[in-house]
C-alpha cells in the first residue's frame, strides 16, 4: 500500500531514475513547473545501480512516491515492470514515465515522442504533414519517437542507420502507421529532406553519423535530439553543409517533462518560460 504523501518530506514525491543521473535537468524543470503552477511537490534525481532498478522502484513506492521519470539505461526495464501500458508506450517498447496509482500499481507511459513533435510543431513552428523526414538512428531513441512522427502524416519518413538491417527492421515494424522505410547511410541520396532528425548516440562521443555530403542542404531543418551548452556536433555538421536552421533537443526535453507533469498532476505547464530559463542557465 502507498501512503498519501512521502513519509519523509510530506509532499507528493516524484523522481527521475537513471545511471548516470548527476547532470539531469529534470529536477530543475519540474521545480520550475511546480512553482509556475503553484503545486507543492518534491522531485529528486536518483542514481540507480545497473541491476537495482526494480528494487529502487519498489522502495520509492513503499515510501509513498507518486510518479517517476525513467532514463538511460532503464526505459526497457520500466516497460517490463509496468502493470499497465499506454498505447504509445506499447508502441515505443519503452517507458519514460511511471504513474503510481493509490493501490501501488504502475501505469507506464512514454512522452518522448510527443515531446519531440510538440517542440517541432509548436515551439519551432515546423509543419511535418506532407514533408520529407529523415530520421538518423534505429535504437531506442528512434523507436520512441516514430509513432508520434508518423501520426503527423509526413509524405515520407526514411530511417537511416549505421547498421542498415536495424533501420529496415524498425521501419517494417511501424509500416502499418504510414510511409516509412529503412536503409543504411550510404544508400541515402539527397538533397530533398525537409527535416533531418538525429536520434543516434554518435554525439555522446562527439561524433556525427557518416552521411553522404549532399544529404543536408540549406533548406533542411536539422534537429539533434541531444542538447548541451554549445551547439552539438551534429548541429555543427549541418551548419557546415549549409543548413540554415539547426536546433538542439532542449525543447524536446522540456516538452516530454511537461507531458509527464500533465499525467501526474492533471495540468500542463507553460513550457516557453522554462525553456528560456534553461537556455540562460546553460549558456
Ligand atoms: P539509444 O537508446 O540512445 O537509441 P541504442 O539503442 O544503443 O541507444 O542505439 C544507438 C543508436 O545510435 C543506433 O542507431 C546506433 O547505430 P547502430 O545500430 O549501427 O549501432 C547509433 N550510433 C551509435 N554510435 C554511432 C556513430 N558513431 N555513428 C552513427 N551511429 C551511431
Amino acid at each position: 500500500m502507498t501512503t498519501s504523501a512521502c513519509e519523509l518530506c510530506h509532499e507528493d514525491c516524484y523522481a527521475v531514475m537513471g545511471n548516470p543521473i548527476a547532470h539531469s535537468l529534470s529536477p530543475r524543470i519540474h521545480h520550475l513547473f511546480a512553482r509556475q503552477t503553484g503545486q507543492s511537490l518534491s522531485y529528486d534525481a536518483l542514481l540507480v545501480e545497473a541491476d537495482g532498478f526494480a528494487h529502487a522502484v519498489a522502495a520509492f513506492l513503499i515510501a509513498g512516491g507518486k510518479g517517476l521519470n525513467v532514463t538511460v539505461p532503464f526505459k526497457q526495464e520500466a516497460y517490463e515492470l509496468a502493470d499497465e501500458l499506454s498505447p504509445r508506450a506499447q508502441r515505443a517498447g519503452a517507458v519514460n514515465t511511471l504513474l503510481i496509482h493509490d493501490d501501488g500499481t504502475l501505469l507506464g507511459d512514454n512522452t518522448d515522442g510527443v515531446g519531440l513533435v510538440r517542440d517541432l510543431t509548436r515551439n519551432l513552428n515546423l509543419t511535418l504533414s506532407g514533408k520529407q523526414i529523415l530520421l538518423l538512428g534505429a535504437g531506442g531513441a528512434a523507436r520512441g519517437v516514430l509513432a508520434p512522427l508518423l501520426e503527423q502524416k509526413p509524405a515520407r519518413l526514411l530511417i537511416a542507420n549505421r547498421t542498415p538491417e536495424r533501420a529496415k527492421q524498425l521501419a517494417n515494424s511501424f509500416s502499418d502507421l504510414g510511409a516509412v522505410k529503412g536503409c543504411g547511410f550510404q544508400a541515402l541520396s539527397g538533397p530533398g529532406f525537409d527535416i533531418v532528425i538525429n536520434a543516434t548516440a554518435a554525439g555522446l562521443q562527439g561524433q556525427v553519423p557518416d552521411l553522404p555530403g549532399d544529404v543536408i542542404d540549406p533548406h533542411s531543418c536539422c534537429y539533434d535530439m541531444m542538447y548541451g551548452s554549445l551547439p552539438t556536433a551534429f548541429m555543427h555538421y549541418a551548419q557546415q553543409h549549409g543548413a540554415q536552421r539547426t536546433f538542439d533537443g532542449l525543447g524536446m526535453l522540456v516538452e516530454q517533462a511537461a507531458e509527464s507533469f500533465l499525467i501526474w498532476r492533471g495540468l500542463r505547464p507553460d513550457t516557453g518560460p522554462v525553456i528560456e530559463a534553461l537556455r540562460q542557465l546553460t549558456a
